[in-house]
């Protein structure tokens, strides 16, 4: 969908423009505020929904910062149960009245733009800018799905029925989560959101703002659990009009090999590729490419995590220069400090990294990481990495970027094509021809020209991938089919 229909009466909302030294001084406030963060989340992370009362456990994580100061209540299997089994009264509203509460959501959503910026850092170490921008993503979601349904409305009436199931990830811990519940209601359906455990708080405070808007707490259920407890509920036939996961390609395939039949909307991994040609504006290029390999620290499915340089710009020293001096200047540190732009890791260093780490050799890194703790990792640039290495073909997700050398730019798209994964990808060149041959032959979701690989806006840029980055079926988020396809369309003809 290279130039998506703009649907009339959406508009992006902006992020906060942080040329004002008054949001500079907003975002102070936060890191004052969340000092605290019991005093505005409570103590525990409740399960929410229409349920029975019964004892229910909680567990405690570690995070970037040693341990939050909440506790995450666990749902049990008959929480499942009960929340499949309600009726909730929005599947007797109109179109309209539920067009409302989602607009009336994306204004609490933006009423609260505040707490889940901080609740993003103090759960995840989110950067200040980063979850901005994602907190603007989750608004969009919620009109332009609302905008949807109205346009699905004028054309089809439809069904409304049937229980979606959102499994998302902590990464993008507002927007990845509410963006399935939205466009799950947009379309008539209850949804139940298993966040993930450790981004269980950021989930929440943004359920909250759809709760506050009026959508009922049985149309939209909150049950973190345990993975095993939904193991009698995906592993035989279909629960679930849809089980909309965005998370690992292990998960994808674990789930769809128990279950074939599994109506499973899956936006998976990736192993991204930017390409750089001599007729690339080097300057630019460079920015582009430590935003798309090093913001909130390279743990983006979208990130760029292969530079695949032509050999005129491989041998180029000024260039060589350019990317370490850029990759260099990224503020390093605590996302609580505004001017961070690259912080920890959310979650513990994987193996995977430390496996490169360890096997890198001192003169491999154009930049070297520096590690300290579990989470503190600085960016990472690998020089001349080849098809046989390891950093190839496994995706990181963390902040390292592996600079490869390639004949000339057909090569380079056979190198960047040849990986499992196919979500997003960018060229970076100033020229027609080149930026021409390349979009007929990358294959990639999301292609991306002079510009980051990460950060796709509601509409502009539908998201979604393709090869092992796309399990099961699936249309591309913020794009004018998601809704759609969990719509259960009426047909009917009468002859007389
Ligand atoms: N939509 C995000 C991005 O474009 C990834 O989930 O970076």
């Amino acid at each position: 969908n290279e130039n998506p229909t703009l649907m009339e009466g959406f508009q992006n909302v902006p992020n906060t423009d942080w040329n004002l030294p008054q949001n500079i001084a907003w975002a102070q406030k936060i890191k004052t505020d969340w000092k605290t963060p019991e005093n505005i989340i409570g103590t525990t992370i409740p399960v929410i929904g229409d349920l029975d009362q019964h004892e229910r456990y909680t567990v405690k994580v570690s995070n970037w910062s040693g341990t939050p100061p909440w506790d995450y209540e666990m749902s049990l299997k008959e929480d499942y149960q009960k929340a499949i089994e309600n009726r909730t009264e929005w599947q007797s509203f109109t179109v309209e009245q539920r067009v409302h509460l989602l607009k009336k959501a994306a204004v609490e959503i933006e009423k609260n733009r505040a707490d889940l910026i901080g609740v993003a850092v103090a759960e995840l170490g989110k950067t200040v800018k980063e979850v901005d921008v994602e907190v603007s993503e989750a608004i969009d979601f919620a009109n332009f799905y609302a905008e949807s349904s109205l346009e699905i409305a004028k054309e089809f009436t439809s069904d409304d029925e049937g229980i979606n199931l959102v499994l998302s990830p902590w990464n993008f811990p507002i927007a990845i989560p509410i963006g399935g519940a939205l466009a799950s209601l947009a379309a008539g359906k209850k949804v139940i959101l298993k966040p993930s455990t450790n981004a269980s708080a950021c989930a929440y405070l943004t359920c909250k703002c759809l709760w506050e808007a009026g959508i009922p707490k049985d149309a939209l259920y909150f049950l973190p659990c345990e993975e095993s407890i939904l193991d009698d509920f995906l592993s035989t036939g279909n629960i679930f009009d849809a089980v909309i996961l965005t998370g690992g390609t292990e998960t994808a395939h674990f789930l769809l090999e128990r279950n074939p039949q599994l109506n499973l909307y899956a936006e998976t991994g990736g192993k991204n590729s930017t390409i750089v040609t001599s007729l690339a504006d080097k300057e630019q290029a460079c920015i582009n490419i430590v935003q798309s390999a090093f913001g909130n620290a390279g743990q983006k499915c979208s990130a760029t995590s292969l530079l695949i340089l032509t050999e005129d710009v491989f041998n180029d020293q000024e260039f060589k220069t350019l990317l370490k001096d850029a990759a260099l200047s990224k503020v390093f540190g605590n996302p609580w400090d505004f001017s961070t732009e690259v912080g920890p890791l959310a979650v513990p260093i994987s193996e995977k990294i430390k496996h490169v780490i360890q096997n890198t050799s001192d003169n491999q890194w154009l930049v070297k990481p520096r590690l300290n703790g579990n989470h503190m990792l600085t960016p990472g640039i690998i020089w001349d990495v080849t098809t046989d290495d390891y950093p190839y073909q496994n995706e990181l997700f963390g902040p390292i970027l592996s600079v490869m050398k390639a004949n000339d730019l057909k090569h380079a798209v056979e190198i960047a094509n040849n990986v499992d994964y196919g979500l997003t990808a960018g060229i970076e060149s100033l020229d027609d021809n080149e930026i021409e041959y390349w979009n007929n032959h990358i294959e990639a979701g999301n292609k991306y020209v002079n510009r980051s690989t990460t950060g796709a806006i509601v509409q502009r840029q539908p998201f979604g991938g393709i090869k092992a980055s796309c399990f099961g079926f699936g249309m591309k988020a913020g794009g004018i089919n998601y809704v759609l396809q969990f719509t259960n369309i009426k047909s009917k003809t009468t002859d007389w």
